[in-house]
């Protein structure tokens, strides 16, 4: 796993969206796992000034982490205080860029038959060839997409209630503009598993801010556990790459040989050192 902490905000978005640049580049038409929340904001809008510059997502497929159940919209339609992830994936990435809305894939929170609908998800999901390079924020009880405490750390796609801690973070970041009530909001969410998303060629998670220090060290150097189903990245037998703030790296015990690891592995690339 790799380790990187940048100055701030700003650079962390930067670095994750040049790794998301170099893949669409390399493979055109590459498979790429979205997340929503504050977090990768900043990322989208890298990934929007590289496009004026030319990034084409025109083959790109998509296909977001997860959705409240009860939320969504038909992508381009008009809608009032709709506060779902498709809502939020449309106005900050998918509308700026050149993507096909065919190829854009958010779970539907409006599905009359949920549960088949997560069996449907994870078929499209293999059947577009797997997700090239799956994007991760981490919620404040460790979670990764909606993968509460407790899910098994094998879980696929399915329906997951969420904790009062996630209905207290989301309902001050996203549903409070709203103007909507904190009990009007959905209280379960369609995510896709630890197990699906562990099956991504490339895991790429990104953190900011003090507030995620305490459970980025206990997901990185903690014990790996369903009570903070971000550990599971420990298990992660692919690339992964986490991207984080100096705020959020501040509780790393050791933050100082993950600087050292990037060096070296800069300094090797360059050809300054060898493995001999
Ligand atoms: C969103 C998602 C969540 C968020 C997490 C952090 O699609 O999967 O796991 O990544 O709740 O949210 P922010 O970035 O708002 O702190």
């Amino acid at each position: 796993m790799d380790i990187i902490v940048r100055d701030n905000y700003e650079k962390m978005s930067r670095y994750a969206a040049e790794i998301i640049a170099k893949c669409i580049k390399s493979k055109p038409d590459c498979v790429l796992g979205l997340a929503t929340g504050g977090t990768p904001i900043g990322t989208y809008k890298e990934l929007i000034r590289m496009h004026k510059q030319g990034l084409d997502f025109s083959q790109v497929k998509t296909f977001n982490l997860d959705e409240y159940l009860g939320a969504g919209i038909d992508l381009g339609k008009p809608y009032d205080l709709d506060q779902s992830y498709a809502r939020f994936m449309y106005e900050e990435l998918f509308k700026h860029i050149n993507i096909k809305k065919e190829n854009t894939h958010v779970p539907d929170g409006l599905s009359k038959e949920p549960e088949k609908f997560c069996q449907w998800y994870e078929d499209e999901i293999r059947k577009a060839g797997g997700v090239d390079i799956q994007l991760l924020g981490i919620g404040g009880d460790g979670h990764w997409a909606f993968n509460e405490p407790g899910s098994s750390l094998s879980s696929r796609t399915r329906i997951e209630p969420l904790t009062k801690q996630t209905l207290d973070d989301n309902y001050e970041s996203f549903y409070k503009k709203a103007e909507i009530k904190r009990e009007q909001m959905p209280h379960f969410a369609i995510t896709m598993g630890i197990e699906t998303i562990l099956e991504a060629r490339h895991v790429l998670m990104i953190a900011n801010g003090k507030k995620k220090a305490k459970v980025i060290a206990k997901a990185l150097e903690g014990p790996i556990t369903s009570q903070i189903t971000a550990s599971a990245i420990q298990l992660y037998n692919g690339k992964a790459t986490v991207v984080l703030d100096q705020d959020a790296a501040s509780e790393l015990k050791n933050i100082e040989h993950y600087r050292h690891v990037e060096k070296l592995k800069l300094d090797y690339k360059l050809g300054s050192v060898s493995l001999h």
